[in-house]
This record gives C-alpha cells, structure tokens and sequence, in this order.
C-alpha cells in the first residue's frame, strides 16, 4: 500500500463510518478542526478512559484534575507562553503561503516554474516574524486590552496553580502526581496531516511532583511506563521509538526532554513528550503570584519547591496512531478485506449480533442476546444483507467478534462467534456469550 494512499483511506474511511468529519462541513470546513462522529468519539474515548485508568485508577501516588479552559491572564506570562510561545512565520511574495520558517522544506512556489520541468521553483520568502501561538479572546462585554483571556495552549498550568489544593485535599505526599485530560488550543502555523496537528485538541497530562535530586530517576521511570503503555495498546513496538531532544530543540522550560515517536505515513513524529521541567514552572508562579509554593517536607522539616517531571500525550494524536497502526488490507478470497485491527479494548464496538436471516425466530432470539450484551458492552444490530458482507462492515470499523444466530441456535442454544483477524469461528451457549466476551475483554492494562 503506497503509504500516502494510507492516509487517503483513513480519512475517507473516517469519514463514510463515522469515526471523524471535517468541522462546519456544510460551510466548507474550517481549518484543522475536526469533529468525532459515533464511532470516533467511542475510540477517543476508549482512549481516554485507558489513560485515566493507568495513571489515575490504578495509582494511589496520582489524583485527578479538571482545571477550566481560561486561566488568570499572568497565568500564561508567568508560564512563559506570552513572551515565548512563538513560531517564526516566513510568507511567500509570490503565492502568499505560509511556513514555519524552522520547517522549509516544502516551500516551492506554484507561480514559479523552476528549470527543471514539471517542477517549481523555491518560495520568495519574506524576513521571519515571531507569531504567537496562543489564542486570545476577550473576558466580559467590552473588548478592552485589561480584558484579553487566552486558550490554553498546554492543559498543565492548570495542574501547577492546584498543586497546593490538590495535596492538601488529597492529604497526598511528595512524590506524587496530578493527572488531567482537557482541552487545548493553538493557532499552527501549519496545522494538518488529519488529526495530526489540529489548532483545537486534547491532551492527557500528568505532572509528578518531586524532590529536587531524584527527578532524573523519576524521569527515566516515567519514560519506561509510557513506552509500555503504548505497547499495551496494541501499537506496533517497531513502529515506536525515541527522540531525544537535542540543546537546540529543548522548550523554555525543559531540563531534558524525550518525545515517543510513531513512524506514520508521513514519517516519525511525535505522539508523546516526557518532560523534566525542574521546578521552572513553581518558581515563576510562585514569583508572578507573590504566593508560597514551597513544600514542606515533614520527615527531613525541609522546605523546597518541587521538581516536575510531565508526561504529555495528545488525545487526538494517540487515536490517529491508533487508527493508522490498526488499519491493514488483504486479500480473502479473491477480494479485498479492510481490518481495523483494534485492541478489542480500544475498539469502538466489541462485538456484533447478526441473525441470519431475518425469518423463522431468529431475529427475536438474537434481539433478546442484543438486548443482555448492549447492557454490559457497545454492541451492534446488523441484519441486513449477505452475512460475508455484514463480517466484511464490522472488520472494516475494528469490531472483534460476530455473532451469528442460525438455526442450530433454535434447537441447541448455541452461536457462532467469528473471530475479527483469523476469522476462525467457535460455538458457543448463547447463555455463555456474554461472559466469553467480558473474560476476553478483560481488565485495562
Ligand atoms: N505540556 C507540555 C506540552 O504541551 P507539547 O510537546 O507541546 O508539550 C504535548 O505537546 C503533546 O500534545 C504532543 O506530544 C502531542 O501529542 C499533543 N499536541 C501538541 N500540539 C498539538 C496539535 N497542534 N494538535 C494535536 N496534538 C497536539
């Protein structure tokens, strides 16, 4: 499979089963924002509720957090994103378009024929200008300058100007951590590649809080977790690798830096970052807001701001991963199969009920084991058309098991449960389905 059709199918596919569409459509669409249909917004989801088990569920050292979209404006000068949180922008005097002056590679002017035919010649470019990425608006009825609110561009300043509540509410010690899943914004320069860089996204954040001195152990700990973590997700381990950033590379705030890098049609790029921001963020919220952050460490009667370490992952960007590393095409039977070969625990839909035909008892038996499983698991009613069609529909949205209610079931209470990537089949009591299903299911990792 030419790898740039990948990306055509998975966003056609996205579109025609309902996984993701094109915001305002119907006007046109608006630039890299995308809304999730019924399918999309189950994976994203199940993506979500898997990150929130491991980092918060399944930690007695994390607490969770839901801090608001708009934040005290010297939230963001303290943070550093007012004076900093900038992209050179370069602007084509020919064509008008638009490059991040860092990333120059594909500025080749359409106006402009070069020497060699069929090509194009470089952009005309314009000096860089620094283009804050931050999105401003304005708090309360009159659009004055005491007004301006941003976007947040990163969920975890929310978690940094908590800290206190949170430990003190949770009664929590250092080390422990603050975990969150929410919103964020940020106006790219060149957003695209589908969900890839969008300007409106989710981030699953987690910020561990410890002492000064044992960061860089915490660091490599938290780099090790969240590596497995993406291997527990069912993503190809040789698909998966990491970049260290380099002095040049390394954000305002970052004492070392590595990115999870998935290898895409469109090459590696990252999908996590684990950070060590030292006790940057403390120490200009503690200076901006005039107000103590200091722990108080009552084994050693120290007192110090604590170090982070954050773990940083895109919610849109892991279930494009997700999307992209599951879908494969083969051959059956003289025809082409689609699989979106989901780790059932990510898969939108888990199984599906198919009476096979629509006479003789079958649909009411099959409605009645539809009814028992929709209250357990998402599930999905097909009974229209060729029972190979209906496999082929469930194999192309990455549902793992059919199950087919013949008439065999009428006399000896049993089904056919097709497997989505062997396709192997097993009879099983349709009294047992519903457990067979839940034990294959299992518990998130
Ligand atoms: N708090 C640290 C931080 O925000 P980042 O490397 O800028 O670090 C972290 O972003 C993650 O957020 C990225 O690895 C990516 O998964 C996701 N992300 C960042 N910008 C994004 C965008 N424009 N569209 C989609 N996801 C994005």
């Amino acid at each position: 499979m030419a790898e740039q059709n990948l990306m055509e199918k998975l966003v056609s596919l996205a579109k025609r089963r309902g996984f993701v569409f094109q915001s305002s459509e119907v006007y046109g669409g608006l630039g890299s924002v995308w809304d999730y249909g019924p399918l999309g917004v189950a994976l994203k989801r199940n993506v979500k509720d898997r990150w929130w088990h491991a980092m918060v569920q399944a930690r007695e050292d994390i607490e969770g957090l839901d801090a608001a979209i708009l934040m005290h404006p010297r939230v963001w000068e303290a943070s550093g994103h007012v004076a900093g949180f900038t992209d050179p922008l370069v602007d084509c005097r020919t064509c008008k378009a638009r490059f991040r002056a860092d990333k120059l590679a594909d500025a080749r002017c359409p106006q402009k024929p070069s020497k060699v035919p069929g090509e194009h010649a470089a952009c005309d470019l314009t000096e860089p200008r620094l283009f804050n990425l931050m999105f401003k608006t304005f708090m309360g009825p009159v659009e004055e300058q005491a007004a301006v609110v941003y976007l947040r561009p990163e969920t975890a300043q929310g978690i940094y100007v908590n800290y206190q509540n949170v430990l003190t509410a949770s009664r929590q010690k250092i080390p422990f951590g603050i975990a969150q899943i929410g919103k964020a914004f940020r106006n790219e320069i060149t957003p695209g590649n589908f969900i890839f860089r969008t300007r409106e996204f989710e981030q699953m954040e987690m910020q561990f809080f410890v002492r000064p001195g044992t960061d860089m152990e915490w660091f490599e700990q938290w780099r090790a977790l969240r590596m497995q973590w993406h291997h527990d997700l069912g993503l190809t381990p040789s698909k998966l690798r990491w970049h260290e950033h380099g002095p040049t590379e390394l954000a305002h705030y970052a004492k070392a830096a590595y990115d999870i890098e998935y290898e895409f049609a469109f090459g590696w790029q990252e999908i996590e970052g684990v950070h060590n921001r030292t006790d940057f963020d403390l120490a200009r919220h503690q200076e901006y807001s005039g107000r103590k952050l200091e722990y108080f460490e009552q084994a050693t009667g120290e007192r110090y701001l604590p170090y982070i370490v954050e773990t940083s992952a895109g919610a849109d960007r892991v279930t494009l991963t997700v999307l992209a590393d599951a879908y494969r095409e083969e051959e059956v039977e003289g025809e082409v199969r689609v699989v979106l070969g989901f780790h059932p625990a990510i898969a939108p839909i888990k199984a599906a009920v198919l009476p096979l035909t629509k006479k003789d008892g079958l649909p009411e038996v099959a409605e009645g084991l539809y009814a028992e499983l929709r209250r357990r698991v998402p599930v999905f009613y097909d009974d229209g058309g060729a029972i190979g069609r209906r496999y082929r529909r469930q194999d192309e949205v990455g549902t793992p098991w059919c199950i087919t209610i013949d008439h065999d079931t009428l006399t000896d209470r049993t089904v056919t449960i097709r497997e989505r990537d062997a396709m192997t089949q097993v009879r099983v009591g349709i009294d047992q389905v519903a457990g067979w299903v839940a034990e294959r299911l299992g518990r998130p990792a």
